[in-house]
């Protein structure tokens, strides 16, 4: 059975692919400096799937970790989630992003190439569109990273791009992702994120716990149909299986060398489309007000998602009321994340 790393694997999505991954028989192997995760992932990943992924505490950067990671475990692919994600956060400390993201990856790649093990599947982000011409986005729509984060997943992406075209043995799946939300229907695992959450699904659990009093909207005067900015949420579950699709078509014999595949539902769900949507399936008031719109919002985007479904035969299956049940779910059962 094949063995795969997983960097960033007690992360939000990557523990979802884990459980995925080994409820199909793969046998995984967790390296993670925990810097935005916690190890208590591993038991509820164990309580799902009744094994237990090896878990090596470390960071991608660190050379000698990696070649040790790669010299304990008979390795056949990796999958590279491991990096920082807060867009605000990469303004404010830009080399702190090119370091771990950027650096970090062309460590991991280098340990790879060491070890002959030539088959990486990428976290990549609809972020490196920045805003779009129009929606629905193609693959093939031009780069326009707007911060040092976004910045970081289009150097990743022409590093890898670049070295398919070094070496033959190199199959690269690049998977950008639009707005992950949800978690395991079991409400075992979710999202646990570190302070008052910037992302929307999270704040609004938190609205309807009353952790806080009210969700504030930014904007409400967007050329959109009820002013309110619309995106791609994609349930975790649906995304976890989309690296399970990339992985299983890495392996085939036709495979390309580069495989570049959105990953989104191909539609927009306004904020207020969330709100309503998360009330009526939780039966939950969601108090919220409009505030100014937050800066660096883009107003409308979602995926053309017609590549990963004829490449990878992967589509999302799950609505925005599954997003939202197994949000609150999670959020119910475990109010203060993975700790308590
Ligand atoms: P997450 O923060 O929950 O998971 C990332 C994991 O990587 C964490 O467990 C963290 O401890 C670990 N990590 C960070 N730096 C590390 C390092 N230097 N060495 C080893 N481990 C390190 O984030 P997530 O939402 O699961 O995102 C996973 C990947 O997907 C990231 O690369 C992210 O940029 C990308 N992505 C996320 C989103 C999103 O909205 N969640 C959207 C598009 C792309
Ligand atoms: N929003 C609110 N109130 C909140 C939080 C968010 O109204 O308290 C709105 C935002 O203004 C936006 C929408 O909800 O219109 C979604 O916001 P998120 O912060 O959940 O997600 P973003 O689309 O801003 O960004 C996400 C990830 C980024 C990634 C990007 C790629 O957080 O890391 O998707 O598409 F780069």
């Amino acid at each position: 059975m094949q063995k795969i790393l997983i960097t960033g694997g007690t992360g939000f999505i990557g523990s979802h692919t884990v459980v995925q991954l080994e409820s199909i028989g793969y046998e995984c192997v967790i390296l993670d400096s925990l810097a935005n995760s916690r190890p208590a992932v591993v038991d509820r990943i164990t309580k799902i799937t009744g094994k237990t992924p090896v878990l090596v505490e470390g960071d991608v950067r660190d050379r000698a970790c990696l070649d040790a990671v790669f010299a304990a475990h008979d390795i056949d692919s990796v999958i590279h989630f491991a990096g920082l994600k807060a867009v605000a956060e990469s303004i404010r400390e830009p080399l702190r992003y090119y370091d771990c993201n950027v650096s970090g990856t062309i460590t991991l790649l280098s340990a790879m190439a060491k070890a002959n093990v030539k088959t990486i599947v990428f976290s990549s982000s609809a972020t490196v569109y920045g805003e779009p011409d129009f929606s629905p986005i193609p693959e093939s729509a031009p780069f326009r990273p707007a911060s040092p984060y976004g910045k970081s997943k289009a150097m990743v992406e022409s590093i890898l791009t670049d070295l398919t075209v070094s070496d033959p043995a190199w199959r690269v799946a690049l998977l950008r992702y639009f707005n992950p939300v949800g978690a395991h229907p079991s409400g075992m695992m979710g999202e646990d994120p570190a302070g008052i959450p910037n992302n929307l699904m999270p704040f609004v659990c938190q609205v309807a716990s009353g952790r806080h009093k009210t969700l504030n909207i930014f904007g409400n005067d967007y050329p959109t149909a009820d002013g309110t900015a619309e995106r791609d949420y994609i349930h975790v579950m649906d995304l976890a299986e989309g690296h399970l699709a990339a992985l299983h078509y890495l392996v085939r014999s036709d495979a390309p060398r580069l495989t570049i595949a959105n990953l989104g539902t191909s539609r927009g769900h306004s904020v207020l489309d969330v709100v309503t949507t998360f009330a009526r399936v939780n039966n939950t008031p969601i108090p919220y007000q409009f505030v100014a719109r937050r800066p660096g919002d883009v107003p409308a985007y979602w995926a053309d998602a017609t590549r990963a479904e004829q490449t990878l035969g992967w589509k999302a299956t799950r609505s925005l009321e599954d997003m939202c049940r197994d949000s609150w779910n999670w959020q119910t059962q475990n109010p203060t994340g993975y700790i308590g």
